[in-house]
C-alpha cells in the first residue's frame, strides 16, 4: 500500500475517492501540515497501490488502513474520506471505533446503493472490462464545473488501472447503509459538501445532519463534488475541527 505523510501534530488520514489517488489531496495538505501527522494512502487497486484482482469488499478497504496505521505504530487517528473514501472511513469506524478520535465525510454519504444504482456500479464494471478506464471520462464533468479541477480530475482518472477501477465498483455496490455509525459514534463529525454536487446530492448530508444533530455540518454554495479543490482553504479550515 503507497501512502504520501507529510506534516506534524494529531494523526489525520484522508481517504480518496473514486476513481481517484491520494493526488486529490495536493492542494488541501500544504494547508494542514501545521496542523496534523497527514497520511493519505493509495486504496488497493488506485495510484501506487497493489491492484487486488480476487473481489473485496469496502471493509477490506479500511483493513488495509487499519494495517497502515499499524506499520505506522499509530494507534488513534482522525479520518477524513472524500465520497467513496468516506464510505471507507464509515467501516473503518464501525470495525475499528476505538481507533477514531474523529471522522469528515467529504461529499459522500451513509446511504447503501439502491437497486438501480447496484445494477449501473456492474454495468460500468462491464463497460470498463471491455474499454478501460476511458469510459470514465464523462465524469470529471459532473465532478464540478470548475474547469481547471475538471482537467485535473480527467487526468487523475486516465491514470487509474481498470482492474481496481472494477474492484472498487464491486465493492461500493455491496456496501451497507452505515448510518448507524454515525449515531452511535462518541467522537467529532463533520459533514463538508458541495450545494453543486451531482454526484452525491447535498440531501444526503442534511439527511444525516437530522439523524445526528451533534453532526458539524457545513455547506459550500460554490462547490460541487470536489471542494479539497476546489475550495481547499475553506475545506482545510472545516477539517481543523478534527483537531484533538
Ligand atoms: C466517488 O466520488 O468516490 C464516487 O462518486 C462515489 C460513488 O460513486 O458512490
Amino acid at each position: 500500500m503507497a501512502y504520501r505523510r507529510s506534516g506534524q501534530g494529531a494523526p489525520l488520514l484522508l481517504v480518496h475517492g473514486f476513481p481517484l489517488d491520494s493526488s486529490s489531496w495536493d492542494e488541501l495538505t500544504p494547508l494542514l501540515e501545521r496542523d496534523f501527522d497527514i497520511i493519505a494512502p493509495d486504496l488497493r487497486g488506485f495510484g501506487q497501490s497493489s491492484t487486488v484482482k480476487t473481489p473485496y469488499t469496502i471493509t477490506d478497504m479500511a483493513d488495509d488502513l487499519a494495517a497502515l496505521l499499524d506499520h505506522l505504530g499509530i494507534e488513534k487517528t482522525a479520518i477524513a474520506g472524500h465520497s467513496m473514501g468516506g464510505y471507507v472511513a464509515l467501516a473503518f469506524a464501525k470495525k475499528y471505533p476505538e481507533r477514531v478520535t474523529g471522522l469528515a465525510l467529504i461529499s459522500s454519504q451513509t446511504r447503501s446503493d439502491t437497486p438501480e444504482g447496484r445494477l449501473g456500479r456492474f454495468k460500468t464494471a462491464e463497460e470498463v472490462m471491455e474499454k478501460g478506464v476511458s469510459v470514465l471520462e464523462p465524469m470529471s464533468f459532473k465532478l464540478t464545473s470548475d474547469r481547471r479541477v475538471q482537467n485535473f480530475a480527467r487526468a487523475l482518472v486516465a491514470r487509474q488501472n481498470s482492474a481496481g477501477v472494477i474492484g472498487a465498483l464491486r465493492a461500493m455496490a455491496e456496501r451497507d447503509d452505515n448510518l448507524s455509525v454515525l449515531t452511535e459514534a462518541d467522537y467529532p463529525i463533520v459533514l463538508i459538501h458541495g450545494v453543486a454536487d451531482l454526484m452525491i446530492p447535498i440531501d444526503r448530508a442534511r439527511e444525516i445532519k437530522q439523524a445526528v444533530e451533534v453532526a458539524y455540518l457545513v455547506e459550500l454554495p460554490g462547490a460541487g463534488h470536489m471542494p479539497m479543490l476546489e475550495l481547499s482553504r475553506e475545506t482545510a479550515g472545516i477539517l481543523k475541527f478534527l483537531k484533538s
